[in-house]
């Protein structure tokens, strides 16, 4: 399956030449008070405390939830999360596991069951939100075998937000690890992420308790969308190393 666009084999700086240092600086440095600055074309500059869209087309936004259970918190928090994107203009798309008939990811078998309905579901995003409960410090293997059907033609250049859901106090290794994953596929990860810790303390019925932490993750699901559109940067070193994947 060819790549989207034509990767770069060398990385010689962190800062794309087309892209003024100003301009990077401006978008990760800026406070949430912002400037009023307005987005410039595909850069990143679109002040927080307006959500307003400066984009022709909506972007759409995919949410994946990386647990089967019937009542999974990590599901209720995507759909907290995917209505703040909605809210902020998207268009949104849950795409529930349990619903998809994804066997064990076999290589000899890459359009396996539902594989294909996942693979175009997710590739019509411009943003993704990948959402995963803790197990045993990491990711959960329903996410790991759908991640393992797709590949660069739905990551590449994609912004990607993640949210963990945990039993303990903080999922922070199951979110390093999808970050990896994403860099390997060369996605955008946000910088903020959001969790959700000690879960079955967080929520009554499918709704959240605390009002503070549902405003944590609904802001992954704003932010997506104020960076769902930004500038490509040259491929990574990690995603150059990904041989073999598609
Ligand atoms: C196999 C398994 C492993 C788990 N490992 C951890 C863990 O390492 N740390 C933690 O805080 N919680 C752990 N948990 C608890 C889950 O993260 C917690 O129950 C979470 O709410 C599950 O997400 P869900 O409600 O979306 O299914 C584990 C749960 C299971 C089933």
């Amino acid at each position: 399956m060819p790549r989207r666009a034509e990767r770069s084999t060398t990385v010689s700086s962190s800062f794309p030449s087309e892209v003024p240092r100003e301009t990077f600086e401006h978008a990760f440095t800026s406070s949430d008070s912002g400037t009023g600055r307005q987005a410039t074309g595909t850069t990143p500059l679109l002040p927080p405390e307006n959500d307003s869209l400066a984009m022709d087309e909506t972007p759409h936004v995919v949410g994946v939830c990386g647990s089967l259970r019937d009542e999974s918190y990590t599901r209720h928090s995507l759909v907290v999360a995917l209505a703040g994107a909605e809210a902020t203009g998207a268009s949104i798309d849950l795409v529930d596991l349990r619903e998809l008939d994804l066997p064990m990811f076999d290589a000899d078998h890459p359009a396996a069951g539902d594989a294909e309905e996942l693979t175009r579901r997710i590739e019509r995003a411009d943003g993704i939100i990948l959402g995963t409960p803790m197990y045993h410090g990491s990711y959960s293997a329903p996410l790991k075998n759908a991640l393992d059907y797709c590949g660069f033609e739905e990551f590449e250049n994609t912004s990607v937000g993640l949210l963990a859901v945990a039993g303990g106090r903080f999922p922070v290794t199951a979110l390093d690890h999808l970050r990896s994953v994403c860099r390997s596929l060369d996605a955008w990860v946000l910088p903020y992420q959001a969790v959700v810790p000690q879960a079955s303390q967080a929520f009554e019925g499918d709704e959240f308790t605390d009002s503070e932490l549902e405003t944590r993750v609904s802001t992954l699901g704003r932010r997506l969308v104020q960076y769902a559109n930004i500038r490509p940067d040259p491929a990574t070193f990690e995603s150059e190393e990904n041989v073999g994947a598609r």
